[in-house]
């Protein structure tokens, strides 16, 4: 065990993390702000974060926002979830931490605040990516599987009076999802997009990138010889 620390709100929040578990990136601070924003001036906040990693999105926002509430947490990961009840410890806060698919966990719960962090990019990216070298991806070839498999969720469950947070990242779909999105959703809206440059990993990976890039499962634009991707957060109010 490690301690890896992730500044947010402009204040840095140490985190212990297994090695095996998913090591907090810009992401989880775009989740975490943009869930912040919307939901600091409710009164009850009732949250579950799935694909919790080692905790940090549900962790840090019950932290700041001082929630009382008991929260919910879980992981395909075994490992992620022993991790994410030690960060509960650490911080004091209290939370039910399960292991399971995409919201299987928590079938008979309602929440009024559903974050999901879900892994989302095309297969062919996560085995070259830095991201999921000891972590599970397998969100399909295109990154779409959990993310749809997510808002489905909301389409054939009775659940109403809700936020629901998830990121959207240039290396899976975009499209399909905003299809799906308009397709299901009324009220939906993105709160935060964020570019960043492609590491260096992907060097010498051009004819792969342009190909998926060709066939929609990614999305990039050409920038000073370098490649800028982009990670965009989405809310809907149901
Ligand atoms: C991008 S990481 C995010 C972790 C954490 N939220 C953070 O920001 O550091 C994605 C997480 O989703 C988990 N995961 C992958 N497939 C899953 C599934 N089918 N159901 C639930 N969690 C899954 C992974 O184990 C990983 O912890």
């Amino acid at each position: 065990m490690i301690m890896k620390s992730l500044t947010v709100f402009n204040q840095e929040y140490k985190m212990i993390l297994d090695k095996n578990v998913f090591e907090p990136n810009l992401t989880t601070k775009l989740m975490i702000e943009s869930c912040y924003e919307k939901i600091k001036k409710m009164k009850k906040i009732n949250l579950v974060d799935i694909g919790c990693g080692c905790g940090i999105i549900g962790i840090v926002l019950k932290k700041k926002l001082k929630i009382k509430e008991k929260s919910y947490f879980s992981d395909i990961s075994s490992n992620a979830v022993e991790n994410t009840k030690k960060n509960l410890e650490l911080y004091n806060q209290n939370g039910e931490v399960l292991k399971g698919n995409v919201l299987n966990p928590w079938k008979n719960k309602k929440f009024n605040v559903y974050i999901s962090d879900v892994s989302a990019i095309a297969h062919d990216i996560s085995i070259i990516s830095p991201w999921y070298k000891s972590v599970e991806n397998n969100s399909g070839t295109d990154g779409t599987k959990f993310t749809i498999e997510f808002l489905k969720f909301f389409k054939d469950n009775n659940i109403n009076k809700s936020f629901i947070f998830f990121p959207v990242i240039s290396l899976s779909n975009r499209k399909k999802i905003l299809k799906f999105l308009n397709d299901n959703f009324q009220n939906y809206k993105c709160l935060n997009k964020k570019t960043w440059f492609l590491p260096e990993e992907f060097n010498g990976q051009e004819k792969l990138l342009e190909n998926l890039k060709k066939n929609d499962v990614i999305d990039f634009k050409e920038y000073f010889g370098k490649k800028l991707c982009f990670t965009e957060i989405y809310c809907i109010k149901i």
